[in-house]
């Protein structure tokens, strides 16, 4: 059985919301990681790649509202709030790096902290729809969070960012270290809820698996975009398949990642 149903899912919109950021500016005190960034995220999936302390991360949390940013984002032409409780209720959700689940509470407590702006009959409802679209995820109701493996926490994240009912969904690397059928299950359950009319945008360093699910997608090096475009030509642009996905990748992406280790993971997964 697969993690998600079979059917689309219900939690989620279907009003295709349309994400515009231009001139966005952002980083850490003093410390300007993102510099005027112009981007579209279109109904569908779009993908951000690049290398460790590219600013990936930054810029999902520059849409978060997790930091402070500079620049025009607009949601469906409407300028997007700056806080995160009023970017949650405009329809973003985050599933963040490292997944950031409670690991002492339980999949249903979780889920529940993701509906945590709405309602109470209408939490439960979208427990109950989340159940339906997570079956597995009903079998594990009342595990701790943090006694899963990290592929059925990464499902319990993903779940608990759809019981918010988001228009645009933001994921930042879901399949990091994953298993690859794990990858593959989750990157078409990715697929699928863009089909299914949330807009989503995806971080992420699985290249190639990233760019034959996604529609679109942008190269962020040293907090600059490098290179965007439908994913099927950028996954064929020279770019791409020089620096990722040439035959020197796992060697570029080695040495990568030992650059980045001082920042790397500072939020790591629970389990
Ligand atoms: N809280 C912080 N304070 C200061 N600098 C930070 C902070 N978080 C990240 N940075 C710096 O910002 C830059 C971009 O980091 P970011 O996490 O956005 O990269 P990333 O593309 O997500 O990388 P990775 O692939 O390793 O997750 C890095 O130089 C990093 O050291
Ligand atoms: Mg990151």
């Amino acid at each position: 059985m697969m993690w998600y149903r079979d059917t689309p899912f219900v939690l989620g919109g279907s009003e295709r919301a349309h994400l515009k950021v231009e001139g966005l500016s952002a980083g850490y005190g003093a410390f300007l990681v993102l510099r005027d960034l112009n981007l579209e995220v279109r109904p569908g999936l779009t993908v951000v790649l690049g290398p460790n302390g590219a600013g990936k991360t930054t810029l999902l949390k520059a849409l978060n509202g997790l930091i402070r940013r500079q620049g025009v984002v607009t949601l469906d032409g409407g300028d997007l709030p700056e806080k995160t409780n009023e970017i949650v209720q405009a329809g973003m959700a985050l599933v963040a790096e490292g997944r950031q689940l409670f690991p002492q509470m339980t999949v249903t407590e979780n889920l529940e902290l993701g509906g945590w702006l709405t309602p109470k009959a209408e939490r439960a409802r979208r427990l109950e729809q989340a159940f339906a679209d997570f079956p597995k995820l009903r079998e594990r109701a009342q595990q701790l969070a943090g006694t899963m493996s990290g592929g059925e926490q990464q499902m319990v994240a993903v779940a608990r960012a759809m019981m918010s009912a988001p228009r645009l969904l933001m994921l930042d690397e879901p399949s990091l270290g994953l298993a690859p059928r794990m990858v593959d299950e989750l990157l078409g359950m990715v697929r699928r809820i863009a089909d299914a009319g949330t807009t989503v945008l995806m971080v992420e360093q699985n290249v190639k698996k990233a760019l034959a699910v996604a529609d679109r997608g942008y190269v962020l090096e040293r907090g600059t975009l490098v290179a965007s475009g439908p994913a099927r030509l950028l996954a064929r642009s020279s770019v791409v398949r020089e620096a990722y996905l040439g035959a020197s990748s796992t060697v570029a992406h080695g040495a990568a990642t030992a650059a980045g280790a001082a920042h790397r993971r500072p939020n790591a997964p629970t389990a």
